[in-house]
């Protein structure tokens, strides 16, 4: 799924720009990381791009289409090819196995082996029973993002992924970023540091300072 951004500005309060004249292209499928310092307006632009926010200015396109002109249900249609995971990890009261599940529950069809898979893949085997209530940082961030795994979606927005995540849980879920790619999708990244797992397979990045695109540069 293609998605372009033309003219994009935000703001929050009708003064202060967040976003300038962004123009951008997810159309490869591939590894697209947004790198910028804090408040640059990296989460901005990754909940504009999931079609989550509305942005003040500028037009979305959706295989050419302009997203925010859509009727209710063509908009709901193209939001299940989209999945954003906040930056601060969202659960919901219940189980580890119930936050893992929501999403596909919403769709209609909850695929037990598969959330069997992501638990065991994630080390989380133990505390799958457990109430959110009791889990580490990383534990929590781990439970979000495979939340949105368990979707297959065609286009995953991350937004700081690896803020709690340890080595080995960074290393897996690389792998499993890059997986979604060799099968056609998109991966959008938005973070404050390149992580060392993650160098190697970035296919591109795109630099985001005060709010403009600094640079936007193909590695491979
Ligand atoms: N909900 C909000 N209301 C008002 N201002 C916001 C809101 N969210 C973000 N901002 C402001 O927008 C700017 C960009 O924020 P953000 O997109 O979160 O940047 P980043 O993710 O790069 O840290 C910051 O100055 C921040 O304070
Ligand atoms: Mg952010």
């Amino acid at each position: 799924m293609e998605i372009v951004l033309k003219g994009i500005w935000h703001s929050y309060d009708n003064q202060i720009m967040v976003l300038k004249r962004i123009d951008l292209e997810f159309k490869e499928p591939g590894i697209y990381v947004v790198l910028g310092p804090n408040g640059a307006g990296k989460t901005t632009l990754m909940k504009i791009t999931s079609l989550i926010l509305r942005p003040l200015q500028g037009v979305v396109l959706v295989e050419g289409v302009d997203f925010w002109g859509l009727d209710k249900e063509k908009k709901e249609e193209i939001r299940k090819s989209i999945v954003y995971v906040h930056d601060k990890p969202i659960l919901l009261r219940g189980s580890v196995r119930d936050n893992i599940s929501i999403g596909m529950k919403i769709r209609g069809k909850i695929d037990e082996d598969l959330i069997d898979h992501y638990i065991k893949r994630y080390s989380l085997a133990e505390v799958q029973k457990r109430s959110v209530h009791r889990l580490s940082a990383g534990q929590a961030k781990a439970i979000s993002i495979i939340r949105a795994l368990v979707l297959k979606p065609q286009v995953l927005v991350l937004d700081e992924p690896f803020v709690f995540l340890d080595d080995s849980r960074a290393r897996i879920l690389v792998e499993d970023i890059v997986d979604i790619v060799n099968c056609g999708g998109k991966v959008l990244i938005a973070t404050h540091y390149v992580h060392k797992e993650l160098r190697n397979e970035i296919n591109y990045v795109i630099e985001l300072v005060s709010g403009e695109i600094k640079s936007v540069v193909k590695i491979h």
